[in-house]
């Protein structure tokens, strides 16, 4: 047990030493941004990544497929390919996710927007004329008061819950015997 005294000194003396001593990673030789170097033929140290390679943020897929949006606009068709299989798992996922304040028919009639004070979720199906990258982006970010979704529902699923939102939408006009036009044709 004797030698625990001095294993506590050093221990002691270790928390003291200069910081200049310690092996830092940030005072390690690197290059900063847009620092020259003589290593490369082009003298820049930053290099162009190599053709094809993607960043790992970046979603491949259609443009607009992570965001709803390309531009800055929104997307106006489901870049998802859309079969039975796609609108089952909206239909799944919507029941879990969305059903419970915005209906299960999507037209805001639910027991939580009967009972919720703050601000009353919205019918979605008055709002059909909206592109799908309106709802797809609601989804991923939220909108108002409505949180991000993105993390109980992956890239997929937000897809498939547009198609089958959609698929409200269009029952529901049939229901009614409307005409109103469908909000983009290739659906
Ligand atoms: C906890 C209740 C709640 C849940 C769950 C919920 N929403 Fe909402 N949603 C709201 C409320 C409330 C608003 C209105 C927010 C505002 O205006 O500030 C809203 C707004 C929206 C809008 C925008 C409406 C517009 O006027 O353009 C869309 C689209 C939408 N929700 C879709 C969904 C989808 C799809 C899901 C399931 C993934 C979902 N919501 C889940 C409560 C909810």
């Amino acid at each position: 047990m004797r030698w625990l005294i001095p294993a506590a000194g050093l221990a002691l003396v270790g928390c003291n030493v200069p910081s200049e001593f310690l092996q830092r990673m940030e005072a390690q030789a690197k290059y900063e941004y847009y620092e020259t170097s003589e290593f490369w033929a082009d003298g820049k140290a930053m290099r162009t990544p190599p053709e094809g390679t993607i960043p790992r943020e970046r979603p491949v897929g259609s443009p607009g497929l992570g965001t709803g949006r390309v531009n800055g606009a929104f997307v106006t068709s489901n870049p998802v390919e859309l079969n039975r299989e796609v609108l089952e798992l909206g239909q799944k996922k919507y029941n879990i996710v969305c059903s419970q304040c915005h209906g299960r028919l999507g037209d805001g009639n639910s027991v939580v927007a009967e009972n919720m004070g703050l601000r009353l979720p919205p019918s979605l199906q008055q709002i059909a004329d909206k592109p799908d990258g309106h709802f797809y982006a609601a989804i991923n970010e939220g909108y108002g008061v409505m949180p991000s979704f993105s993390g109980e529902l992956n890239t997929q699923e937000r897809w498939a819950v547009v198609a089958y939102v959609r698929a409200l939408q269009r029952a529901r006009n049939t229901q009614q015997g409307g005409q109103q036009p469908l909000p983009q044709e290739n659906r």
